[in-house]
């Protein structure tokens, strides 16, 4: 969604300020601009475009000032122009603020300040914020009261931070429902939706809460209540990640680096505690239901989750879609929710766990950002340990969800009896020995992945198709390709294209098959199965293959060979090359490949 950042410092921070929403542009990137106080007035400049080209155009860095706020935009309320773009200010130009978030009242409020003569120049529910500050302060002269009583008056979720000329070093921010986070140094504090904005200046953070405001200057970050007032006192944490990881690192895009940091992805998540893992297997154990529950990418790990506790475990352990969840699971008190999301801050998968816990469920998540919201209303966390994933299609962290759960699956699996030691023993070394499966792989056969997605990308339209564990891999691979490449890209269980969908399938229609080993007898052979279906109706199959999978290779048209792989791996084998396989089809097509049109890396509104 939208980034905001704000920084308040002895010196002019200008600089700092706009780096720090070039930092967070993967939150929201159809327009910027950044509002600073100096001489005594508050300065807007913004626009349409991404950061830097808002930067030129506006020339962003020639501003000065030494208190400021800067917002980077996903358009929800009012298309995307430049008086729309963040900050809005007061009619009388004191006031300026950026939120993200949704204000659910805003046509209410908006109505109440026309008739006291407020003009309106945007259509945005946020300027509501900068004129209601405004009347209350004319009536109280005190910009912490009438900032309080601002938001007071705001219902929905928010996030945003506002300075003003009456009070020129100070900034005041809020939180209710989308995150916001101080950043603490000697020279200048910090204030922004994810740590990403000041990594660079500092690691020590305090996170906000909902239901919390801030009074943040050069020296001091002082945190209260919104309903009271009452003051909190909170330590601050230590952020793990470093600056540098949040860096190209030489790579031409994020995703590519994200997709060849998976080796180390992989070692992390498999150094994810023991204790954590028992913890969830036994919360599991002791469960009436699990539910898993993610969204998107997530919603697909969960899906493979599911395939694990099944096939490890023996529990049928079904993942429900966040956007859904609240419908669709009937939750009693005994059970437990497993929520999974990279940023965790994911609306509706905190919607979901909000809805258990009213339930009285236990809820538990695995999450990647340290201090998420997600990891903050759960009762159990773990912590993927993925490190920043930066580009907004998620790869690295989604493997590092799957391992994690096969892992939980393992543990509940040796607990329910359903495997043995032996078993449970050979899975993990199946799972340890693949980190290094994959740094070779993908440095051996990154140029075979190019050539296939040459040929992908003359096909407007693709299924991606996989039996079992191998269909939630389907799914992912074809979201992935279609957020990056903007192709008409389906994922489909291959047992499912018979029963209507292979009325598409001419020689336009590629379908892409996602083969599994060739000793998972059965699975292969229904896969087979799918493949000539298609090829009997004259339709294009490509496929991803293990080496030794001559029957296949037979009867694809294209194919990309996988090194041969035990089956506990494979899955997350055809994962990685069918993330690569939509990187270079989206780079032969030109796409912006980090920031794809109208997405946005954590959706937090709903
Ligand atoms: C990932 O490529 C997608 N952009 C999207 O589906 C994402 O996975 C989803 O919005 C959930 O995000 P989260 O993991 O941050 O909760």
């Amino acid at each position: 969604m939208c980034g905001i950042s704000a920084v308040t410092g002895t010196e002019n921070v200008v600089q700092i300020l706009y780096e720090s929403i070039r930092n967070l542009e993967y939150r929201g990137y159809d327009s910027c601009g950044l509002g600073v106080v100096h001489n005594g007035e508050v300065a807007v400049r913004k626009n349409v475009g991404g950061v830097e080209e808002v930067k030129q155009r506006e020339h962003l860095t020639s501003m000065r000032g030494k208190a400021g706020i800067a917002h980077t935009r996903w358009a929800t309320h009012g298309k995307v122009t430049q008086v729309n773009a963040h900050p809005h200010c007061s009619m009388d130009g004191r006031i300026s603020v950026v939120h993200n978030g949704i204000i659910n009242n805003y046509q209410e409020l908006r109505a109440e300040l026309r008739a006291c003569d407020v003009i309106f120049e945007s259509e945005t529910d946020t300027e509501v914020l900068a004129h209601l500050i405004a009347l209350a302060y004319a009536e109280s002269a005190d910009v912490e009261a009438a900032f309080l009583a601002a938001v007071k008056r705001l219902e929905g979720s928010f996030a945003f931070c506002m300075v003003t000329s009456h009070r020129p070093d100070t900034i005041f921010c809020a939180r209710e429902g989308s995150p916001l986070v101080l950043g603490l140094s000697r020279q200048r504090n910090f204030v922004a939706s994810d740590v990403n904005a000041f990594l660079q200046h500092t690691r020590d953070a305090v996170l906000l809460e909902d239901g919390e405001y801030a009074v943040v200057t050069p020296q001091s970050a002082v945190v209260r209540k919104i309903a009271d007032g009452s003051r909190v006192r909170r330590k601050p944490i230590k952020v793990e990640w470093d600056a540098e990881t949040s860096r190209k690192g030489g790579y031409a895009h994020y995703m590519l680096k994200e997709i060849f940091e998976q080796p180390q992805t992989l070692l992390n998540a498999l150094n994810v505690p023991r204790s954590d893992v028992e913890r969830f297997a036994g919360q599991m154990h002791d469960a009436r239901q699990t539910y898993l529950m993610g969204v998107g990418t997530t919603q697909y790990v969960a899906l493979t989750g599911q395939y694990f506790f099944s096939q490890l475990a023996g529990r049928f352990v079904p993942a429900v879609s966040a956007d859904e969840f609240e419908g669709l699971a009937v939750i009693a008190p005994e059970d437990l929710l497993i929520s999974i999301s990279q940023s965790g801050e994911t609306y509706d998968t905190r919607r979901g766990v909000a809805h258990a816990k009213r339930c009285g469920a236990r809820t538990a998540s695995i999450v990647n950002v340290m201090g998420s919201s997600l990891s903050m209303m759960t009762d159990s966390v773990i912590m993927q340990g993925s490190g920043p994933e930066i580009c907004v299609v998620s790869t690295k962290a989604a493997l590092a969800q799957m391992v994690i759960l096969m892992r939980i699956a393992l543990e509940l699996g040796r607990r329910t009896g359903h495997i043995d030691s032996a078993v449970y023993r050979a899975h993990y070394n199946d799972l340890e020995s693949f980190p290094d499966i994959v740094q070779i792989s993908l440095n051996e056969r990154s140029g075979f992945v190019r050539n296939l997605a040459e040929r992908i990308v003359s096909y407007a339209n693709c299924l991606v198709l996989g039996r079992g564990v191998y269909y939630p891999i389907a799914l992912e691979a074809a979201l992935k390709m279609k957020e990056v490449t903007y192709l008409h890209v389906e994922g489909m269980p291959a047992g499912f294209l018979k029963h209507g969908t292979l009325a598409l399938v001419d020689d336009t229609m590629l379908s892409l098959l996602m083969l599994p080993p060739p000793r998972q007898r059965e699975l292969h052979q229904q896969t087979l199965s799918a493949l000539e279906e298609i090829k009997a109706r004259g339709g294009p199959v490509f496929g991803l293959v293990f080496e030794d999978d001559e029957r296949a290779k037979n009867l694809l048209d294209h194919y990309l060979e996988l090194p041969v792989v035990s089956c506990t791996v494979a899955p997350f084998l055809q994962l990685i090359f069918a993330q690569l396989l939509s990187y270079f089809s989206a780079l032969k097509l030109g796409r912006s490949i980090d920031k794809p049109r109208n997405l946005a890396k954590s959706v937090t509104v709903g």
